[in-house]
């Protein structure tokens, strides 16, 4: 618990909550001097790369709104996510903010931070079955389909593709899932699927290292994130199967736009990380004061009818980058086109 106490306190100092006052000293029962709403932003982890972008432009934009944002690292472990909402709790945050690492196992959670009057937010994956005030996230359906379009248009009648899946504990996968299902050629079969623990993306490095058939003998891969399309990538390299077979993912990470531009992975899926992160934290600011979130959208969490947002995302692939990834300032440009010779403002052809 010490070291958490310390990660809250060092990032809630990080984030300037109060020239006075560090996040710590907003303690139990005591409002913060300042006043301010408090918003506790609670994530799996840090791991891949997304999450740092999603973090800084939460932290800037409730700052910004005027409210005191601490951040919380589960390091990829659901009990571990679990002690520091609670202690967010404790401390009486306003507004919970939560990238769930397993989205069946925070019911209780929930029901405790409502019982407290805190109101609760599921980020980019929902909490199943807990009644959460809102549940914000990107179409992942939609990844799924752009997935299986991509594979659909590489693949000739008859094709074989195997699917890497991340976290089975993540309601996203699951949702990724039923879209690809739902478009993928019926003539196409699937050879083989496996999921990456945690989005442990090793994980699939060691599983193809092991079947060494699938990577002889499967046509795609549809790869859960861009992590785990790159120790994918690196297992096909390993039998110069590397730009042969079709290669999926999504986040748009920097190495995966490069893989992109230089035809080891075929695609990767934009997510205007900007405009959730903002969204979120002007929704938390709001809930935080007492007001309702700006939707009137719903979706079910298995149980409960809960407020939705849902932002599109971009299927991205080499003739795209330029207009996507690189227009919107998500990376650049020489970034992406570090080890491939690139004419400025045109798409590569892949
Ligand atoms: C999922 C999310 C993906 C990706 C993944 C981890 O929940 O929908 O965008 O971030 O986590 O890479």
């Amino acid at each position: 618990m010490g070291c958490l106490l310390l990660a809250i306190l060092l990032t809630g100092m990080l984030t300037g909550c109060s020239g006075r006052r560090t996040a710590e000293d907003h303690s139990v029962g005591e409002e913060t001097v300042s006043g301010r709403p408090v918003i506790g932003l609670v994530f799996d982890s840090f791991v891949i790369e997304r999450w740092e972008r999603d973090r800084d432009v939460f932290v800037s934009m409730g700052k910004e709104l005027g409210a005191e944002v601490l951040v919380g690292n589960a390091n990829g472990e659901a009990e571990e996510q679990k002690k520091i909402i609670s202690h967010m709790i404790d401390r009486k945050v306003d507004v919970l903010v939560v990238v769930a690492v397993d989205g069946s196992a925070l019911t209780d959670e929930v029901e405790r931070a409502h019982r407290a009057g805190i109101k609760v937010i599921s980020y980019d994956r929902i909490i199943n079955n807990a009644n959460t005030d809102l549940y914000i996230t990107f179409d992942n359906e939609a990844v799924g389909r752009y997935m299986a379009e991509t594979i659909n248009e590489a693949l000739p009648d008859g094709d074989t593709y195997m699917k890497v899946n991340g976290s089975p504990e993540d309601y996203n996968v699951t949702l990724v899932n039923r879209g690809f299902d739902a478009s993928i050629r019926s003539d196409l079969q699937m050879i083989d699927s496996v999921s990456c623990s945690n989005w442990n993306d090793e994980e699939a490095f060691a599983y193809l290292t092991e079947h060494p058939e699938d990577i002889q003998n499967a046509d795609a891969f549809m790869c859960g994130n861009d992590a785990i399309a790159g120790q994918v990538v690196r297992a096909l390299a390993e039998r110069r199967k590397a730009g042969k077979s079709v290669v999926t993912g999504q986040d748009a990470d920097l190495d995966a736009c490069q893989r992109v531009v230089e035809g080891t992975q075929n695609m990767t899926v934009y997510k205007p990380i900007e405009d959730l992160a903002g969204k979120a934290a002007r929704c938390a600011y709001e809930m935080a004061t007492g007001n309702r979130p700006d939707t009137e959208e719903t979706i079910s969490d298995g149980t409960y009818e809960v407020p939705y947002i849902v932002l599109q995302p971009i299927k991205v692939t080499g003739k795209n980058m330029d207009s996507t990834v690189i227009d919107k300032g998500f990376h650049m440009e020489e970034d992406v086109y570090l080890h491939v010779r690139h004419d400025e403002g045109t798409d590569t052809d892949s």
